[in-house]
């Protein structure tokens, strides 16, 4: 198989990668920040429905055993949740998601619980979408911002198993062709 271009593609250009592969435009980034106080007035509920969740099935919920774990974290979820509606998903952006990605490849979590969470905040982002009088456009907006979110956290996964894999066999094409038999 040839080397892809997609290949060469690391770190925050990924953002640029994927904002241009998903199309989103200046009035959707503006119907999202548009809709920022929604998504303050919202964000307890969502809170609340994802530990819910979390802390309700065996598997997911022995993470989150140490005392205050659950406190802290709800507080760095929402700031997580309201910057979605920042409107400006810039070089910084991209990054503080891929730290935060890697937070969770760093305590062994598998990749499919995040992932399935997403879940729980494209309910919450339908739900504030619904709160103004541009529903179609914040939605459309959201649902792309969503899958921004569900592919950083996904590449952040990626980096760590590709750059663990390189430093074993010496580089970082050889790990890639490594990972496509
Ligand atoms: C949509 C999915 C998720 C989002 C947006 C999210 C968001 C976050 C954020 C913003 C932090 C703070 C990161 C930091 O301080 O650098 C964090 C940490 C953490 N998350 Fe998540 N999280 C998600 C899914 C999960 C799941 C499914 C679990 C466990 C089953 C989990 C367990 C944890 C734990 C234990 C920490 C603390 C890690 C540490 O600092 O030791 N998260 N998460």
């Amino acid at each position: 198989m040839e080397d892809r271009k997609s290949w060469e593609i690391r770190d925050e250009a990924i953002l640029s990668d994927l904002v241009a592969l998903m199309g989103l435009t200046d009035e959707e980034k503006q119907a999202l920040a548009a809709s920022k106080s929604h998504a303050e007035e919202i964000a307890p509920q969502l809170i609340n429905a994802f530990y819910e969740r979390l802390l309700s099935h065996d598997n997911t919920a022995e993470y989150f055993n140490g005392n205050g774990t659950v406190e802290h974290l709800r507080g760095t979820l929402e700031n997580w949740f309201i910057q979605l509606f920042s409107g400006d998903y810039g070089t910084e952006y991209v990054n503080s998601r891929l730290t935060i990605g890697k937070t969770h490849v760093r305590i062994g979590l598998p990749v499919r619980y995040p992932l399935a969470m997403m879940d729980v905040l494209v309910q919450y982002g339908e739900k504030i979408a619904n709160m103004n009088g541009n529903a179609e456009v914040t939605a459309n907006a959201f649902r792309k911002l969503a899958a921004l979110d569900i592919a950083i956290f996904n590449q952040a996964y990626e980096n760590e198993q590709l750059d663990h894999l390189s430093e074993v066999v010496g580089n970082e094409r050889l790990a890639r062709r490594l990972l496509t038999k």
